[in-house]
């Protein structure tokens, strides 16, 4: 057990496993209304090490009950990402018409080799307990080091499953009738504005924008050559069955949030729209952090959807879950005092602004909107000697040109140790996480702002 907190940092609305590590979000899916969340765990120590899948639910994407491990390492490796499909029309025969089975999805990952090839697994009961095919791996290893994290989804249209998945310095695509077969369909991994690292977690999904229909490449990258950090990239193109292709290239490559604990981020197989969960967390030094029993928490569940800008197509989010909960804002003024450790900040303006969230201990976290962009410092908002990345220049600033013109509303959602920012509609979005060595319980801002408070989640991570 670590011996590395020094106060409880455990949010209350982002998910958290029990105790122990837990890396990417796997297998969401949305079955009967209930949320499944899998997720890289392992069950013996704080940092990362031989992977199982862990599993937890929700009604409200808020409150988790967790689940027992769903998969466990085997003789193929450890289980490493990908996803679930709940197989409605039975395909892959592992269910009936009547009692649809979920597929999970992952890449078995031989601890001794590097070995990575594809295997399935498949539940009878909705999720709870899965059995691995003796068909795996369903696909083997064509020769390359890096080989992981399939994506499965249903694929309109060619009326067939397909599925994404990381190869090095790209993604390939494959396709199946049934789950089990699986035959390579094309590949993508050049485009002007790809930044460069090995390539991890891709998604793929359809978003309906200005009358048509238009698909997201989402892939994360640990240590972009660029500039040393994990995150996610995401492509805005087209999808014929087969391949994608970057249609609405960028000039540099466009992130899904500017801060610095958001990787590996997908979205929900079998709902409506793109819902999106992260990991907020960064592999430079989330084995490090203070967080005592438990290592890792998820971002809030975002619905994403694209906005035409001056620059093209960008990518928004907006939380999804928080309404449910009934808050209500109301108006305060700068130096009001906060009595809550998780709650919701609105804040409208027009020129340049900062505002603060500070504790008894003169820390405190800054959000400042400044000629055209707007930035997150956490570089005096707490605890940070935990590792030295972390303490870094680079890593204490994020930020990112606005865009949107004028006026603006950012929403901030601050939970125990962890910070998002929702700006311009979505347009800008941004996770960090901080480790306050007090609570903040104070407010302040310079700048012609109007702010409005809620409180959140109070009593909701039991
Ligand atoms: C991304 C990742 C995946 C891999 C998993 C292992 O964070 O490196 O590519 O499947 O974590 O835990």
């Amino acid at each position: 057990m670590s011996t590395k907190g020094n106060r409880d940092f455990r949010p209350e609305i982002h998910f958290t496993p029990p105790d122990m590590w837990m890396n990417d979000p796997n297998g969401m899916v949305y079955i009967d209304g209930v949320y499944h969340l899998f997720y890289q765990k392992y069950p013996y120590d704080t940092v990362w090490g031989p992977m199982y899948w862990g599993h937890a639910v929700s009604r409200d994407l808020l409150k988790w009950k967790h689940m027992p491990i769903a998969l466990h390492p085997d003789e193929l490796g450890y289980i490493f990402s990908g996803s679930c499909v709940y197989d409605a029309d039975n395909t892959s025969g592992y269910g009936t018409k009547e009692n649809p089975p979920v597929i999970a999805l992952f890449t078995s990952h031989d601890s001794e080799t590097g070995l990575e090839q594809q295997s399935i697994a498949y539940s009878t009961d909705g999720g709870k307990h899965f059995e691995k095919s003796y068909r795996n791996p369903i696909i083997s290893n064509p020769g390359i080091s890096d080989f992981r994290d399939p994506k499965a989804f249903w694929n309109p249209l060619k009326k067939c499953w397909s599925l994404v998945l990381a190869a090095c310095d790209r993604v390939q695509f494959y396709a199946s009738k049934d789950l089990k077969e699986w035959t390579k369909t094309g590949e993508f991994g050049t485009c002007e504005n790809h930044a460069s690292g090995v390539f991890e977690c891709p998604d793929l999904f359809p978003v309906h924008v200005d009358g048509k229909v238009l698909w997201v490449l989402l892939i994360s990258m640990t240590t972009t050559v660029e500039d040393g950090k994990s995150r996610t990239q995401y492509f805005v193109g087209d999808f014929d069955g087969d391949t994608f292709t970057c249609t609405y290239s960028a000039d540099e490559p466009l992130w899904v949030d500017f801060g610095f604990d958001n990787y590996a981020g997908v979205t929900f197989q079998n709902y409506d729209e793109p819902l999106f969960i992260g990991w907020a967390q960064n592999w430079g030094y989330a084995a490090e952090v203070p967080t005592n029993e438990f290592c890792g928490q998820m971002t809030l569940a975002r619905k994403l959807s694209l906005k035409m800008t001056g620059v093209g197509y960008r990518l928004c989010g907006k939380p999804e879950g928080l309404k449910q909960n009934g808050a209500s804002a109301y108006p305060i003024e700068s130096g009001a005092h906060i009595a809550s450790e998780t709650f919701g900040i609105r804040m409208h303006g027009s020129g340049d602004a900062m505002l603060y969230l500070k504790n008894c201990k003169g820390q405190r976290l800054t959000l400042e909107v400044k000629e055209g962009r707007i930035s997150v410092d956490r570089g005096l908002a707490g605890k940070r000697d935990f590792h030295e990345q972390f303490m870094t220049e680079q890593y204490s600033k994020a930020e990112m040109k606005r865009l949107a013109a004028g006026d603006y509303d950012i929403e901030l959602i601050f939970d125990v140790s962890v910070l998002e920012v929702f700006a311009d509609d979505g347009l800008e979005m941004c996770t960090m996480v901080v480790y306050p060595e007090a609570p903040y319980d104070k407010v302040k801002w310079q700048g012609d702002l109007k702010v409005e408070f809620y409180t959140i989640g109070t009593g909701l991570h039991a």
